[in-house]
This record gives C-alpha cells, sequence and structure tokens, in this order.
C-alpha cells in the first residue's frame, strides 16, 4: 500500500493552521481526526479534548469561511494526545501542525512513530525549522515517510502547497500525498528545498521587510507606498503594509530573525534585516494588525462613525487614511496593471526610487533562489503567485522589464547580478515556441511547460489555436474530442446582448460541427450577471424598448442553449450571479469548482430573476419527494432564497440550493475544472435528447398573499424596507404563477411571460433605479 489511496487523515495541532487545514480536508469529503493538548486546567470528569473541540466550533464561525458545508464539520472528530494518539492507527496521512518548536514536533513524532500505520505518511506543517532537524532523532523508517507539506492561511482559501522532501524521503510518498494534496484538496504543489523560509515566505519577507523600510527611509506614506506596489505589479492592493496588517506585524520580527539566524552569511537578506523602532512600539502597544487593535492601518471609532486611519511612520501616529497619490504612476503610465515597468522604475521622485529598491530588488533576489531553494523559475512563480496572491510571479515580471535591463540596473548601482540573470542574456525566461509555453531552465535551454495529467487550461489552448468564433465579447475554442468552449471575454464575464449574440453564434456552430458545448472561462468569475450599466442607460434614456428587448433575447438564448441538440455543460469558478447564475440553471450540467459562488442576486437591485430563472428553480424544487407534495412548498423556498438575495458560499451550499443537481460534479483543483468539465459534456453525448419542457403547478393568489404576508412580516421587523416589499410582492407573483386558475398547470411560456411582465414594471420604479446607480458607483446593494 505504498501509494495507497489517503481516506483518512489526522490533523495535530488544532491551531489555527491545524484546524484550517482539518477543515480542507473535510471539505474533500475525507474523515479527519483532529488532535491537541490536553487543557492544563482541565478538572477531572472535565472535557480532555476541549482544546480541540473548540477549534471545530471556531471553524463554524470564522470568516471567510474555512468550511464549504455543514455536512463538513461532522467530518472532523476531535480528540486529544494523551487519550487518542492510537487512533491516528486508522490514518494513512498524519499532519502535524503544533507550536514552532523542534523539541514538541521531535517528541510529537516519537510519539506517532509507535502508534502509526506502518504504511502512514506523515508530514510537519512548520513554517521555518529544516526536515534535517525535524527527523535528526527519528529512525530511519519514519524518515523515509517523512516530508514537509507547508499550507499558507487561510488552509481553504491559498492554493499554494510546498513540499519539502528529504535526502531519505521515499518518492512514492511524496507522489502519494503530492496527489491528494492536488486532486482533493485543490492545491498546487510546489516542490522546494530544504532551505530557510522555503520559497514563497523567504521571498516574500525579504519583499515585505524592504517594502517597509525604504517607505521609512524615503518618507513615503503608506497608502502611497501600497499604490505602488499593489497594482502597476499586479499585486493586490493591500500591497506591503495592508498586507502585513492582514498577516500579523508580530510575526515579522519572529520570521526576520528566523531567516537572519539561517541564512548564508552572502544572503542579500542580510543587508535589510534591521530592526525598525517602530515596528516593536506598534508590537508592544498591540498595534498587530487586523487582529490586533489595528496595524498600519486601522478602523477607529469617532463621533459615531468608523474612520479608516493609517500610521505615520516617521512619528508613529495614527492620522485619517486618505486615497493615494497616484499622479507619478499616472504620468509613467502605471497606474494599471499591464504598465511599463521600466517606465515606473524610473519614474522620477519616491516613487520610482521606491519601485526599484523594493520590486527591483526583489526580482534580483528571486533570481538568486534559483537553484538554491527552487530547481526552477516556475517553481518560483507558482509560489509568489498561489502563495501571495500575484498576478504574476517575480520572472514573469523580469520578462516585462527585461533581464538585460535589470542586470544593467543593478551593475550601476554596484550590486551583485545573480548567475541566473547573467546567464540568460538578452532572453526572456519564457518564450513560445510552436505554440508552446516554454521556460528557461538552468541548463541554458528552454522547455515546455508541462501540465499535470488531467489538467487542461484554456490559456494553453490560446496559444496553440485560433478560436472558432471571436467577437468582442465571446470566443468559442476547439477543446479536442469533439468539444468546444465558449469563453466570455466580458468586464466580469457580465452578459449583455453582445455575449447574447455570441451564445447564438456558438450554438450553430456547435451544432453543425462538435459534439458538446462547455462554458468555461479563467477569469476571476464565471460571470457576475447582466450588465447593469447597458440597463440603466437605457432606463436613463427611457429606452424601455430595448431593455425588454434584451429580457426577451435572455430568454430566447438560454432557452435555445436548454434545448440545443447537443449537452451542455457550464464550469463556473468564482462568482456565478444572476444572469451568470440562469447560464448554470440551463445547462444539462454543471462542474463547479468548489469555490463557485452562485445565486439569483436580481431583488438585490430592485430586480426579478427574468432569464427563465424563477421558472427553473421552481422546476427544481418541485421535483417529486423533494418537498412535501402541494403547489405552495417550492415557491415558498424559491421565494425564501430569491427575495434575500441568497449567494452560495461554495459548490456545496450551491447544491444544497438546488443550483447544482444531483448529477453535477465538484472540482477541487481550479486547474483541472475543465478537463472535468469536458468529460462530463463528453459523458452526456451518448443517446443524448435535450430535457423536456417545464410544466409547473402553482398556488396561484393564495400563493401570493402568503407570500406577501412573509414579507409584511420581515417589513414589520426592520428587516426589510418598502421598496424590498415592492420586490418581493413581483417576485410572489412570478412565483405563484400569476392570476390563472391555481388547478391548471403553468407552462414555460407563461413563465417566462410573467418574468418578463414583473422586470419590466421593476426595472421602471425609482427605487430600482436608485439601487442599480447605486451598486454600479459603489459595488455595494443599497437598502432603500
Ligand atoms: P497556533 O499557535 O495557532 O497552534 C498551535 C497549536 O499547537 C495549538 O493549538 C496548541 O495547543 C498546540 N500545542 C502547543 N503545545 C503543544 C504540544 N506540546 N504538543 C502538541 N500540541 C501543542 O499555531 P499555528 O499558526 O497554527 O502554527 C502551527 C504550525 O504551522 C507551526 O509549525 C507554524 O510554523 C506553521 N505554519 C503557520 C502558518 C501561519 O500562518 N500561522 C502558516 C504556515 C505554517
Amino acid at each position: 500500500m505504498a501509494n495507497g489511496a489517503i481516506e483518512r487523515v489526522a490533523v495535530i495541532g488544532a491551531g489555527v493552521m491545524g484546524a484550517g487545514i482539518a477543515a480542507q480536508v473535510a471539505n474533500a469529503g475525507v474523515p479527519v481526526l483532529l488532535l491537541d493538548i490536553v487543557p492544563p486546567d482541565v478538572q477531572e470528569g472535565g472535557d480532555r479534548s476541549a482544546v480541540a473541540r473548540a477549534a471545530i466550533a471556531r471553524l463554524r464561525k470564522t470568516d471567510p469561511a474555512p468550511l464549504m458545508s455543514d455536512e463538513a464539520a461532522t467530518l472532523i472528530e476531535p480528540g486529544n494526545i494523551d487519550d487518542d494518539l492510537a487512533r491516528i492507527g486508522r490514518c494513512d496521512w498524519v499532519i502535524e501542525a503544533v507550536v514552532e518548536r523542534l523539541d514538541v514536533k521531535q517528541a510529537l513524532y516519537e510519539k506517532i512513530d509507535a502508534v502509526r500505520r506502518p504504511d502512514a505518511v506523515v508530514s510537519s506543517n512548520t513554517s521555518t525549522i529544516p526536515l534535517a532537524r525535524l527527523v535528526e532523532r527519528a529512525p530511519s523508517g519514519f524518515r523515509s515517510r517523512f516530508l514537509i507539506t507547508h499550507f499558507f492561511n487561510p488552509p481553504r482559501y491559498m492554493r499554494l502547497l510546498e513540499v519539502v522532501t528529504g535526502a531519505e524521503t521515499d518518492a512514492a510518498q511524496v507522489a502519494r500525498v503530492s496527489r491528494f494534496a492536488d486532486e482533493r484538496l485543490g492545491k498546487t504543489v510546489v516542490r522546494g528545498k530544504d532551505t530557510p523560509g522555503f520559497i514563497a515566505n523567504r521571498l516574500g519577507a525579504y519583499w515585505i521587510q524592504a517594502g517597509i523600510a525604504e517607505a521609512v527611509d524615503l518618507g513615503l506614506a503608506v497608502e502611497d507606498a501600497d499604490a505602488v506596489m499593489g497594482r502597476p505589479f499586479g499585486i493586490p492592493k493591500t500591497g506591503i503594509f495592508g498586507l502585513a496588517d492582514l498577516v500579523g506585524i508580530d510575526l515579522m520580527p519572529y520570521i526576520n530573525a528566523n531567516l537572519a539566524g539561517s541564512l548564508p552569511k552572502d544572503d542579500a537578506f542580510h543587508a535589510l534585516g534591521r530592526d525598525l523602532p517602530l515596528i516593536g512600539r506598534m508590537i508592544a502597544e498591540g498595534h498587530t494588525g487586523r487582529k490586533g487593535k489595528g496595524g498600519f492601518y486601522r478602523l477607529d471609532t469617532k463621533d459615531g462613525g468608523r474612520v479608516k486611519e493609517a500610521i505615520d511612520l516617521a512619528s508613529g501616529v495614527y492620522r485619517p487614511a486618505r486615497k493615494p497619490d497616484t499622479a507619478a504612476l499616472r504620468e509613467a503610465g502605471v497606474d494599471r496593471a499591464g504598465g511599463d515597468l521600466r517606465a515606473l522604475f524610473d519614474a522620477p521622485g519616491s516613487v520610482g526610487d521606491y519601485a526599484w529598491r523594493v520590486m527591483g530588488r526583489t526580482l534580483a533576489y528571486a533570481a538568486r533562489l534559483v537553484p538554491e531553494a527552487a530547481d526552477d523559475i516556475l517553481a518560483v512563480d507558482d509560489a509568489m503567485r498561489l502563495g501571495y496572491n500575484w498576478k504574476e510571479g517575480p520572472f514573469a515580471l523580469i520578462d516585462r522589464v527585461g533581464a538585460a535591463w535589470l542586470v544593467e540596473r543593478l551593475k550601476a548601482e554596484g550590486a551583485p547580478v545573480p548567475p541566473l540573470l547573467g546567464q540568460i542574456g538578452g532572453r526572456t525566461f519564457y518564450r513560445v515556441e510552436r505554440g508552446r509555453l516554454q521556460f528557461f531552465g538552468l541548463d541554458g535551454d528552454y522547455h515546455d511547460v508541462v501540465r499535470p495529467e488531467g489538467v487542461l487550461l484554456l490559456e494553453d489552448v490560446r496559444r496553440r489555436a485560433e478560436p472558432m468564433l471571436k467577437t468582442a465579447a465571446a470566443s468559442l475554442w476547439d477543446i479536442g474530442d469533439g468539444v468546444a468552449c465558449l469563453e466570455l471575454t466580458t468586464r466580469g464575464n457580465a452578459l449583455d446582448d453582445q455575449v447574447l449574440e455570441a451564445i447564438e453564434r456558438a450554438i450553430k456552430l456547435v451544432a453543425k460541427s462538435c459534439k458538446a458545448l462547455v462554458i468555461y472561462n479563467e477569469g476571476r468569475h464565471f460571470s457576475v450577471g447582466a450588465n447593469l450599466g447597458l440597463a440603466l442607460f437605457a432606463a436613463n434614456i427611457a429606452a424601455w424598448g430595448e431593455i425588454e428587448k434584451l429580457v426577451a433575447a435572455g430568454q430566447k438564448v438560454l432557452g435555445a442553449l436548454k434545448y440545443a441538440p447537443f449537452p451542455v455543460v457550464s464550469a463556473p469558478s468564482g462568482m456565478a450571479l444572476g444572469g451568470g447564475c440562469e447560464l448554470l440553471l440551463h445547462s444539462d450540467a454543471v462542474q463547479a469548482h468548489a469555490e463557485t459562488y452562485a445565486g439569483l442576486v436580481e431583488c438585490g437591485v430592485g430586480l426579478v430573476p427574468a432569464w427563465g430563472g424563477c421558472k427553473e428553480m421552481l422546476a427544481r424544487w418541485s421535483a417529486p419527494g423533494r418537498l412535501p407534495n402541494g403547489p405552495m412548498p417550492a415557491p415558498a423556498k424559491v421565494f425564501e432564497m430569491v427575495s434575500t438575495a441568497t449567494v452560495s458560499t461554495s459548490a456545496a451550499r450551491a447544491r444544497a440550493m438546488l443550483i447544482l443537481r444531483g448529477r453535477d460534479g465538484v472540482t477541487m483543483n481550479r486547474d483541472r475544472l475543465l478537463a472535468d468539465a469536458k468529460a462530463r459534456a463528453l459523458a452526456l453525448v451518448d443517446g443524448y435528447a435535450p430535457p423536456a419542457r417545464v410544466e409547473l403547478t402553482l398556488p396561484g393568489r393564495s400563493g401570493k398573499t402568503a407570500m406577501d404576508m412573509a414579507a409584511a412580516g420581515f417589513r414589520r421587523r426592520g428587516v426589510a424596507t418598502d421598496h424590498d416589499l415592492v420586490v418581493a410582492g413581483g417576485l410572489a407573483e412570478v412565483l405563484s404563477g400569476g392570476d390563472g386558475d391555481p388547478t391548471a398547470p403553468v407552462s414555460e411560456k407563461e413563465m417566462l411571460a410573467l418574468e418578463r411582465v414583473v422586470f419590466m414594471r421593476l426595472v421602471r420604479t425609482p427605487g430600482t433605479l436608485a439601487r442599480i446607480e447605486h451598486m454600479l458607483s459603489t459595488g455595494k446593494p443599497l437598502r432603500n
């Protein structure tokens, strides 16, 4: 069983990381034992597993949620190390995530070794202790089955898993854990070497430390520093200071001291590693970041309101936060992603200096990490993309600047040039050769970037082929085996008339030359819904006919998709809202990324779903055996979800809402989504017949009255506004099937007509227009 499947996991240490890792294992549907110490003050007869139990209770309350469903929590079994360690004898993988102390970890391994299954694999989540030290006292049988699996916080959402192995680690065990982490936990496994900080934190700590120290030296305000480090480089807008607040400022001296103490003497890290008095003061005062009393930024309550404040780096005094000064960035043309980075590094004044001293040097440092900490540049780029949420890794950034330019600049300031930068000369680290992405290897040659089996990326398809169809709003790609992939390309993949037209054309093309269609894209969101900007524009000039045309077109196109002569599979990741959710509802099957946030949110902007969303949700909830008999339960259920604009917080929760059905699948690893969706589509091809038309039995007027009463109750309790009542009334009208005879079935056509009529009535109300306007300008719902 050296390569046996991993069917049961134990996590020891139920702190921030251990509990989070256990949650992700449970999210994968795998039972997990979570152990921690017996509380030192436990009374006779008291709960000896209270630490682990409290951790599980915390998981249910933490935001963002570590658990994807309530059922997942039931897969985590609490216990304590003194009484329950023998139970790890049933586990295939034991993950140690206890306090970062060598003595504690070593003592624990001895105990684990005594009770583990002989074929179990054991790993540590350590962030700083070398593997060689961890196992220096362990017998060789343990050493061959031991590795480091370094998760990032929070384990559900961070896609990076660094894997570090020792000289004696059995390759089959590494493959076993890596495969489980990839396919079941959804992680991208990056192999790092047994060097301090591994890859991501070594580079990340350098970058953050440089970012803070240089801002102090250059007298930059934290907002301005974060504006330089954020968007221009494709880095989250938290930049350096916002990130430090998130991670915890108290961790920084600890990480820095660790790196300073363990890195070789000639490492460039030492040149930065000075203590900043401000940091010590902030920690002493409890200003450790978001978990403390605020950090470089904080929210202060003043005069009854919350004000965002920022610390003055020179005086350490808080002042009101302000918008960053981006004039210099705009002038250099780098105020948005994808600008000319050389222009940024060359920008006059402190902006250019800051960019260079922090990021220029970080890029050079990254080049030093290969081969010292990583085997190739891919590992470094993946680590920063997935561990720090950079859009591009450092080597992709170097390509944008030009390696030769970077070398000249380093030489000009008398800095040493990392060998890899010398080696690459005027070439780029990445290139596309005959439609294949290649990377520069240490041997001086280019090599294909090889994706793991079961990974299919549109990004790669795009390099190799021309689209079957390309418009301003969407492209259609041949992804092989007779399957086509429709990729939306609008902002946020919002749906508008052009997208609808592209779908219509795609349906015709697929019917002619393919077997199945997958709807998928590699943006952050599957689709944020209908383009509200267009609707508002039309409303402002009272072009009601245009809006009605768009509603009718959406109904027609989604209907054509549903009844197309071939299977359609939607593969969402991120948000699938409003019209985006209706796309899912009109597909034959859905293959969803585990991180899918789907829902019919139209009521939030004062509208009702009108591209068949009400009809499809009713059909799903009306299926026999789903709810108690009778015409009322299904509309009541749909009313409850849609009137409150409920969005699933995971694919598992979308299943509970019936946005996903029994036959729909969930993919944990984002990179595997397209291949899984394609397989699902192909599985539907043989004997495919479009679904039967929907026919609903609905309660009519009495049903509407009941839903209106429910809404009025919310109004009385102050949780609904006056305009909510108007919108809910419209929704109730649709869901009850209108005014007709409640004993007569309601056809699909009648439902669509109802959706349209109510939508058009609502879109003309000032309350709804105010909501749409507010949503467009602030991104937040208006409560009016
Ligand atoms: P934590 O302090 O939240 O949790 C540590 C847990 O270990 C606590 O529940 C504690 O009760 C338990 N513990 C204490 N003494 C013990 C003993 N003698 N035997 C067994 N358990 C004991 O720490 P956190 O942050 O979860 O870190 C755990 C491990 O993960 C450490 O090795 C850390 O370096 C690593 N790590 C932490 C990351 C983070 O962002 N916090 C990220 C990646 C790795």
